[in-house]
């Protein structure tokens, strides 16, 4: 639960520290700060650039979890960097044994010593640590990526053996290979699919540990962006009784009376999928009939309708039950309000209730009309789309929830209404958010190819998926060279069953950017025409086949850089006035031109929202991320935010101007201004003379030709002849003061919370300074963490993982991770009074991975061999040969072995290579609980002896030494008497 707060100061206890550079010996003064309160954005009261966010001010409330048997993997992981060589196996008997379930080598294995490897929290994305390389794929950002390991110790409760465990890997980038205590568990190769992992028979209890081991190979890729590397998504443990509701096992999807009628009675039929684990020894709780509890909550929390069935599971078997609940006019689901009903499930046994999901459902009806477009519950609502990768300044693709729900609302803000999640299944976290706050989603798998092993990640996708009100439709591929093709429409039909199969609610669409006209092609399997660029067919599309939907699933490209204003090879920038287009797209004025203007086209889906690291698409080396963007990698406006502001936003006035107008040295020369304006009208003065008011062309921003002399300019928006909207920018004086800018005062307490902290320069006259590239540093006390910084700079190598960053025209943004619990942040910033200038193109090394400490912690002693029970006393002093192995029996520390008929001894031994701290220093091996009589052999010396029979501990000394050691225990056993291993054997280094 998010009930503990962090108050986070940012500006108000900001305080600029030392001289400012190059500022005529001005020095810094104290950022001046109201006092921090929940709910006050984080400003001094001077006004905000229109490029930077407006504060949200506050936190959302925290919704109760959707799945409370999850527990967050997010801490307590050890990473390395590059691949772990293991010696192959000598002789027959070794490769015998390596080859053994449980027994995998090398850092795969469980007893492998990760003591070096550094402290990692997830997500984690280890390729944005890396330096920009020219040698690297521009498409990856110029950035390394390669193989990594990551382990974790796994301790489960004792109180858990009989349930059903599960662990949930949301995404690792790329292939990657799981093991679990030994035993490879999953094989992944799709960094976008989620892996679900029954550990339930491998698991060990109590004082035992257990170890998961990742093997991530990076270098495999699947997109032609910067896809990064590592655990980049959540991970979690499922504790689930071992009769539970299976992952995803829920599909509610509410329909209406009739299509596309909203009022009257919807059904939602809910069926649950029940899964049994049961039925074995260990089972806590006995397997029998379960009852299902549903209950439909109204968004104010009146419960609307309730409904029951009883299902009865065999072991090990899955099984579905349901029942139809019945709504009559339910509160609908809109982008303008997104009001969700909880459907709250609740698994019983004996009226207690053992298992419970809470999915967010939301009523509406989306329908495509072959002339008229998209309609969302009976009215039309043109799609005003972006596409977007998983990607942001500062972290790569690790995001933490808190930011993607922040860029969410950084696309809102331009009147944005849908996410196309390009070209992979999105984040739960983006789906969260989208169902939260209204945004449409466009939900599209990453392989085009219908064989079992890639359909398994679209059905994953849609079963997980397919209850989101936010998802309105399927995308099965993106511009793929067999689209156009006999094969191309036979591979569609069979993804497209794959579909409906799973979802009959939704239309399956394809974004292809060729191949419409031929005889047989993609476009013919689908419910929904889905155009890539191509905007001078749509009219030829829409005649040829006046009976199909069609929408832009992508479009634009226009390219330009946040602040430039001329295309400047030397400088490796693009200017922002709308002119840069590659080939196969369109500016942003164009664009919406041709498909705004357009009825029957449902939808535009810009590309992109924001930019992306990598695709530096049309700049060359050292540009490493994209240009696309709306807004910048930091979410920062361009210019085409407020073009596409003006084009989108209905019912508000908008007006903006570009440039800025600090233009020293250009005084008389003509300098281009534009002025994006849903206004009728538009009007520019410059120091208080108009140059004219011109009428709008709604399509295009209106620009002047202005001779430049430094002062105020000023644009006036009139509709209907009265003024409606205003907009200034000023030349300001040199900056004196730093201003940092945070999106809420407030940050939960549950060690997760993020946020974009903007980071500015104002003059004395407390405005804004769109020029200024100092470079500031930050520190953060209180606790917390700062977890990237950005600026939108696509020529910037500096790390992002580092705690300073050089504005770029003006702007910076550092993003803040809260710790857990109560407390006070606090964010200082302070402008490099030396090193703030230099070349920022030059390529530091990047930031390396803190070694961690090493962790000095006991070695599982667990894996033994052991004699037939004889009547003579065995020598403990002998070594057992390896090739003798296969006939002794396998022992495991924690549980006894059988009971001899007539009394005896037998030998057990095992071999033990001691991890670093141990060979150095020696330590101890402890045996937590013996049964039977024992003698405790240490490398053929008798080191101990218990005379008790009755279970006890023992331990001995182990030496110093990076020898192996061979431990062995002698037991005596009377007849019927059960001898062994109680508890768990560890090895301590001293
Ligand atoms: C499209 C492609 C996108 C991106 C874009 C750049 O063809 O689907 O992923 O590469 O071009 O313009």
């Amino acid at each position: 639960m998010i009930d503990r707060r962090t108050l986070l100061s940012a500006s108000t206890s900001g305080v600029v520290l030392g001289a400012l550079p190059g500022l005529g010996g001005a020095m810094a003064r104290a950022a001046e700060a109201p006092p921090a309160r929940q709910g006050v954005a984080m400003s001094d009261g001077a006004p905000l650039s229109p490029d930077m966010p407006v504060p949200f001010g506050r936190l959302l409330d925290p919704l109760p979890p959707a799945d409370p048997s999850l527990r967050r993997l997010d801490d307590g992981w050890r990473f390395l960097e590059g691949d772990i060589a293991v010696a192959p196996p000598r002789g027959n008997d070794d490769t015998y044994a390596v080859t053994k379930t449980g027994n995998a080598p090398g850092a795969a294995g469980q007893d492998f010593d990760d003591g070096d490897w550094a402290s990692v929290r997830l997500p984690h994305d280890w390729a944005i640590q890396h330096p920009i390389e020219a040698d690297q794929n521009n498409a990856w950002g110029y950035r390394r990526r390669g193989v990594g390991w990551y382990r974790r110790t796994l301790r489960l409760e004792e109180a858990w053996r009989g349930r059903y465990l599960e662990l949930q890997l949301g995404g690792m980038a790329t292939n990657a290979t799981v093991w679990f205590n030994g035993i490879p568990v999953a094989h992944s190769f799709s960094g976008y699919v989620q892996q679900n992992i029954d550990i339930t028979p491998f698991a060990r209890y109590g004082e035992e540990a257990n170890v998961i081991a990742i093997r991530v190979d990076a270098q495999a890729m699947e997109g032609w962006w910067y896809e990064g590397a590592g655990l980049y998504r959540e991970c979690a443990l499922a504790v689930r009784p071992a009769l539970h509701i299976a992952t995803d096992g829920i599909h509610a999807d509410p329909r209406p009376a009739a299509p596309g009628q909203t009022g009257g009675t919807w059904t939602v039929p809910v069926r649950v999928t029940l899964n049994n684990a049961g039925g074995g020894a260990e089972a806590s709780e006995p397997v029998g009939p379960a009852t299902i509890d549903v209950r439909l909550i109204a968004p104010d929390g009146r419960e609307l309708a309730r409904g029951q069935a009883s299902a009865s599971p065999a072991a090990l078997a899955t099984v579905e039950a349901g029942c139809d609940l019945a709504v009559t006019d339910p509160a609908l689901w809109s982008t303008q309000a997104p009001l969700l009903h909880t459907l709250e499930v609740d698994l019983l046994r004996n009226g207690q209730v053992i298992d419970r999901r809470r999915l967010r459902l939301g009523f509406r009806t989306i329908r495509f009309d072959a002339n008229k477009g998209f309609f969302l519950n009976g009215k039309p609502l043109k799609i005003k789309g972006v596409c977007i990768h998983q990607d942001h300044a500062g972290v790569g693709v690790a995001l933490p929830d808190a930011l993607v729900e922040w860029r969410v609302r950084r696309l809102q803000d331009i009147g944005c209404n849908a996410i196309r999640s390009s070209h992979h299944a999105p984040s739960l976290a983006l789906l969260d958010a989208c169902d939260r706050l209204g945004m449409l989603v466009m939900d599209e798998n990453r392989h085009f190819n219908p064989s079992a092993d890639y359909a398994a990640h679209l059905r994953w996708m849609v079963r997980r998926d397919r209850n989101r009100p936010s998802v309105i439709m399927w995308s099965v591929l993106n511009e793929e060279p067999m689209q156009g093709s006999a094969q191309g429409y036979e591979m569609v039909r069979r993804l497209a069953a794959v579909v409906k199969e799973l979802d009959d609610s939704r239309p399956v669409t394809a974004a292809m950017n060729d191949g419409f006209f031929t005889p047989l092609n993609g476009a013919d399997a689908v419910d929904l025409v889905g155009f890539n660029y191509r905007a001078e067919w749509y009219d030829r599309y829409h005649a040829a086949h006046p009976d199909r939907p069609i929408i832009s699933t992508e479009d634009t490209s226009a390219v330009m850089t946040r602040g430039e204003w001329r295309n400047d090879e030397q400088r490796n920038v693009l200017g922002s006035y709308d002119t840069n287009a590659p080939e196969w797209g369109l500016t942003h004025t164009e664009s919406w031109r041709r498909i705004g203007s357009r009825p029957f086209m449902g939808a535009t889906f810009v590309w992109t929202g924001f930019d992306y690291h990598g695709e530096p698409t049309p700049l060359p080396w050292p540009a490493a991320s994209s240009s696309f963007g709306i807004l910048d990698l930091c979410g920062f406006a361009k210019m085409a935010y407020h073009i596409r502001r003006a084009q989108w936003l209905d019912g508000q006035p908008v007006i903006a101007i570009g440039p800025h107008w600090n233009w020293p040295g250009r005084e008389g020369q003509a300098i281009q201004v534009m002025v994006p304006t849903n206004a009728a009208e538009a009007e520019l003065f410059l120091n208080g003379a108009s140059l004219g008011r011109k009428t709008v062309d709604p399509f295009a921003a209106p620009s002047w030709q202005v001779p430049y002399a430094p002062g105020r300019l000023e644009a006036v928006g009139y509709a209907q002849g009265r003024e409606v909207a205003r907009a200034r920018v000023e030349t300001t004086g040199a900056p004196v003061r730093l201003r940092l800018t945070a999106d809420r005062a407030m940050m939960a307490g549950t060690g997760r919370d993020v946020q974009p902290v903007s980071v500015d320069l104002l003059d004395s006259a407390g405005r804004h300074v769109p020029t200024a590239t100092d470079r500031v540093t930050f520190t953060l006390t209180g606790g917390g963490e700062i977890i990237g910084v950005g600026n939108g700079d696509a020529n910037d190598h500096d790390s992002e993982q580092a705690s300073s960053r050089r504005l770029y025209a003006g702007l910076a943004q550092v993003l803040v991770r809260a710790p857990a619990g109560q407390g006070r942040l606090t964010l200082t910033a302070q402008v490099a009074a030396a090193g703030g200038a230099g070349d920022h193109r030059l390529c530091p090394a990047g930031q390396r991975h803190a070694r961690a400490r090493r962790n000095p912690g006991a070695q599982p002693v667990s894996e033994w061999r052991r004699t037939a029970f004889a009547a003579t006393l065995p020598d403990g002093a002998q070594a057992l040969a390896r090739s003798d192995w296969r006939a002794l029996s396998y022992v495991r520390a924690g549980r006894l072995e059988e009971a001899p008929a007539t009394p005896g001894y037998t030998l057990l031994q095992t071999r033990l290579t001691p991890r670093r701290d141990l060979a150095l220093r020696g330590g101890r091996v402890a045996f937590a609980s013996v049964a039977g009589k024992a003698q405790l052999w240490v490398d053929g010396t008798l080191v101990a002896r218990k005379a008790d029979a009755a279970p006890g501990p023992l331990a001995a000394a182990l030496p110093p030494g990076e020898q192996e050691h061979v431990i062995s225990l002698v037991l005596e056993a009377q007849a019927g008497e059960a001898v062994g291993l109680a508890r768990s054997v560890w090895a301590w280094p001293a």
